[in-house]
Order: C-alpha cells, then sequence, then structure tokens
C-alpha cells in the first residue's frame, strides 16, 4: 500500500512535495517545518477529524493525522509546541511509526534530505538539456528507464482538481463525434470521477452548442459526497477551489478569473460575485456517489454513449486501476466512446489492448499536448510523457479516446 497525501492538506504548496525514489513511497515535507505550522492554521477547517495525534522527534511540532477511512493517509496537521492547544488523553504517536503504519517514510527536509540531493541534481541537469536533444530515441530511453526505476511508485496523490475546458482540442473531437450521430437521438454520458462537475458540464456544453436536438441524459459520479453537492450545486467561484472540506486535496479553482468572460455562454454571473452554471445546462443530468471500482456501477447507470473516466485512476495501485478501467470499459455502449487520462501507461496499455476498444487517432498530438500542469516527466508521476510514435502500442499508449464499435 502506497499512502496518498494532501499537500494542501499537508499546508504547503506542491512545489515543496516531492517524490523520492525509494518505493513505496517517500514525501519529502516543505522545506523547514516553519512553513507548514504556518500554514496548518488555514486549513484546520477544510480537514475531516483526524484520526490520532503524533509528536515530531524534533520535537518542533506534534499534530494531528487523517486518513479517508480506505487506509490511505491524506494529511497531516503540524502544531508548534509552544502553540500547541491542549492535546485529549491519548498518547501521541511518532511520525515515524505512523509512516510504517501507512507504509510509507517521511523526510524532513532541513533535517534528513540527503537522500533527495542526487535525484534533485539530476533533474536540475535533465531540465538544461535543449528540447530537441530531450526528444532524440536515447534521451526517450532514459527518461523511460528514470520513470520506471525511479518514479512510477512514487506519490500518488488524489485530489479533486478539475476545472472548466480543461482539454478544449479533446471538447472538439467530442463535438465532432457527437455531430455523427442520428437526429434527434438519445445519447447517454457520464463523469466518472466527476469531482465538482466542470467536466460533465463542460462537455454537456460542447454537445449541446453543436447538437441541440439530441436528447442527452447525463450521470456525474464521484466517491466524495462533498463534491458531488458542489456539482449538484454548480456553483463556483473565480480563483477559489470548490471542493473544500473533502477528503482529497482541492486542487486548483475549477474557474480563473481571467477566464470568466470566455465562459460567459456556460456560466452566469451572479450578483455576490459568483458564478453558477446556466440552467440550459443543468438539465437531465443525475448526481451520485459512487464507486468507480465497484462492480456493480453497470446495474445503476447502465451502458453510455460517452464515458469520461479521467483523472482519478493514476494514483491506484496497479491491480486496483486494471479492475477500475475494466469496469469504466463494461459501461460504454455498443458504439460508444471511452474518454480515459491520468491513469498509468503502461496499465492503460495492458488493458485497452487486450479490450476491443480501438484508439482514436483524430487530433491525438493536440489532445495529448493539450494540458500544461503535465510537466516534470520523468521526474514527476503525473508528468506527461512525450509521444512517440516508434513505441510499440503507440496509438494506444498516447490516446484518450477510445471507440467501441457495432453501433
Ligand atoms: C482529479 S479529479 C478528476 C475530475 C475530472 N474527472 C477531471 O478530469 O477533471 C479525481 C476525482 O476522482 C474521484 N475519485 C477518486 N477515486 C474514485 C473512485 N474510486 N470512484 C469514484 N470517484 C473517485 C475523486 O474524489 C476526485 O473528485
Amino acid at each position: 500500500m502506497v499512502a496518498a497525501v494532501s499537500s494542501r492538506a499537508l499546508g504547503f504548496s506542491s512545489s515543496t512535495i516531492e517524490p523520492c525514489p525509494t518505493p513505496p513511497g517517500i514525501f519529502v515535507l516543505g522545506r523547514t517545518v516553519a512553513p507548514c505550522i504556518m500554514n496548518a492554521a488555514r486549513t484546520q477547517s477544510t480537514l475531516p477529524k483526524p484520526v490520532g495525534l503524533f509528536g515530531h522527534r524534533f520535537r518542533q511540532a506534534s499534530g494531528e493525522f487523517f486518513d479517508d477511512g480506505a487506509g490511505h493517509l491524506i494529511g497531516l496537521r503540524f502544531v508548534p509546541t509552544r502553540f500547541r492547544p491542549p492535546l485529549p488523553a491519548r498518547s501521541p504517536r511518532d511520525l515515524s511509526a505512523i509512516s510504517k503504519e501507512y507504509s510509507m517514510s517521511m523526510t524532513m527536509t532541513g533535517f534528513i534530505s540527503l537522500r533527495q540531493v542526487p535525484r534533485r541534481l539530476c533533474r536540475a541537469v535533465w531540465e538544461t538539456i535543449p528540447s530537441p536533444v530531450r526528444q532524440t530515441p536515447l534521451m526517450f530511453r532514459a527518461g523511460r528507464y528514470i520513470y520506471r526505476k525511479f518514479t512510477r511508485n512514487t506519490v500518488r496523490l488524489q485530489t479533486h482538481y478539475t476545472h472548466f475546458m480543461r482539454n478544449p482540442p479533446l471538447l472538439s473531437v467530442i463535438e465532432a463525434l457527437a455531430s455523427q450521430f442520428p437526429r434527434d437521438a438519445q445519447v447517454k454520458i457520464a463523469s466518472i470521477g466527476c469531482s465538482t462537475g466542470a467536466e460533465l458540464y463542460s462537455v454537456l456544453y460542447a454537445i449541446r452548442r453543436v447538437r441541440d436536438d439530441l436528447r442527452l441524459t447525463a450521470y456525474g459520479a464521484d466517491i466524495s459526497d462533498t463534491v458531488v453537492e458542489v456539482a449538484r450545486r454548480g456553483i463556483y467561484h473565480p480563483d477559489v477551489p470548490a471542493a473544500q472540506g473533502s477528503a482529497y486535496a482541492a486542487g486548483r479553482a475549477e474557474v480563473a478569473s481571467v477566464d470568466v468572460s470566455s465562459l460567459s455562454e456556460l456560466l452566469q454571473p451572479l450578483p455576490d460575485g459568483s458564478l453558477r452554471v446556466r440552467d440550459w445546462l443543468r438539465q437531465d443530468i443525475t448526481w451520485l456517489t459512487a464507486d468507480a471500482t465497484d462492480d456493480s456501477l453497470q446495474d445503476l447507470l447502465g451502458r453510455q454513449d460517452f464515458l469520461l473516466a479521467n483523472n482519478f485512476m493514476g494514483p491506484m495501485e496497479d491491480p486496483l486501476a486494471e479492475r477500475c478501467l475494466r469496469n469504466m470499459i463494461r459501461l460504454v455502449a455498443p458504439g460508444g466512446y471511452l474518454f480515459v487520462d491520468g491513469i498509468d501507461l503502461d496499465v492503460k496499455t495492458r488493458v485497452l489492448k487486450a479490450s476491443g476498444l480501438r484508439p482514436v487517432l483524430t487530433s491525438q498530438e493536440e489532445i495529448w499536448a493539450s494540458e500544461g500542469a503535465r510537466g516534470g516527466w520523468p521526474w514527476l508521476r503525473w508528468g506527461r510523457e512525450p509521444l512517440n510514435r516508434s513505441e510499440a502500442d503507440w496509438a494506444i499508449r498516447y490516446s484518450i479516446i477510445f471507440h467501441l464499435g457495432d453501433r
């Protein structure tokens, strides 16, 4: 088991939480203890009930830790000893005991970060290499080696991060695919791991603006009832993530203030400065709390013409991600499309190769390159591997859209 740690819950930015090369997952927390102590107070209201207390062995801090009830550590809240509120009458555990319990180890930068030095040096050198050189076959193979050996088994960070119009080239292809349906056809769409709903609303917007004759029915499902409720309300604040108070890190805001004007057909500004999804997009959607790995999901949702399964299988352990992806495939109707991103590429290729679904190659490169936040390969687990057509199975490996024949 590898623990998922929310850097937001920990109280500092993701740039200061770094994977170490040694499996099953080592986390370096902040540059010193101080920033996380300072920020801890701010996250206090967003964290669930703590499951225990810990004492830090250098005595600068003690605090509480949180898990998601399924054995994943999702946060630590540090409290400096001198400001510590009275602790309940339970003996605190040491951080190292917690790390063992959650099959992870922790290193405080500033105290024990020597193991990070070679990795950081290598990454710094890698980043000085000009992009054309990095794209040579030799460098690609080196990157794959680094990823598989040192990165693949590090941070598995589950978040609620989503935003409106997240991958525009992908939405354009969805529009084109929807255009092929017969006039007045019934089309079923589901977003699994929907988070606060921005993905499903964006897809419905893309389809409805080109085909307002289609009879759309949609499901949005997520394992967190907090985000499902936000999705159902459909109200967002510019620059503020809506997924506060849920089990995983909220991630960035669904909509940035600079994008508000370009989203005016989709989001209606309200007098208090918030934005509400327009009524014509809110119709015929069922929002529900459900687990994507649950085999009975097909009974609940039926088969879908567009099944969106994006950005939640990556943090899962491989066997669970494989099982979950098979479960997602079962939800695709004959003639329907599966959209799958944010998953380990080896897992995706292995499962989809044997599935009978065919990759849709339209705008493959643009879709693959579209998300700027996926830099950092091969040093970050969620970094986007460069599209490489000399790779075996490249069509499956670098596609996000898959088609099940026989409509
Ligand atoms: C990073 S968000 C992705 C949101 C959206 N799909 C997108 O791509 O923009 C991942 C979401 O998946 C949800 N999730 C994680 N594991 C899940 C599971 N087993 N079943 C359903 N939802 C899950 C999380 O709660 C989170 O809201």
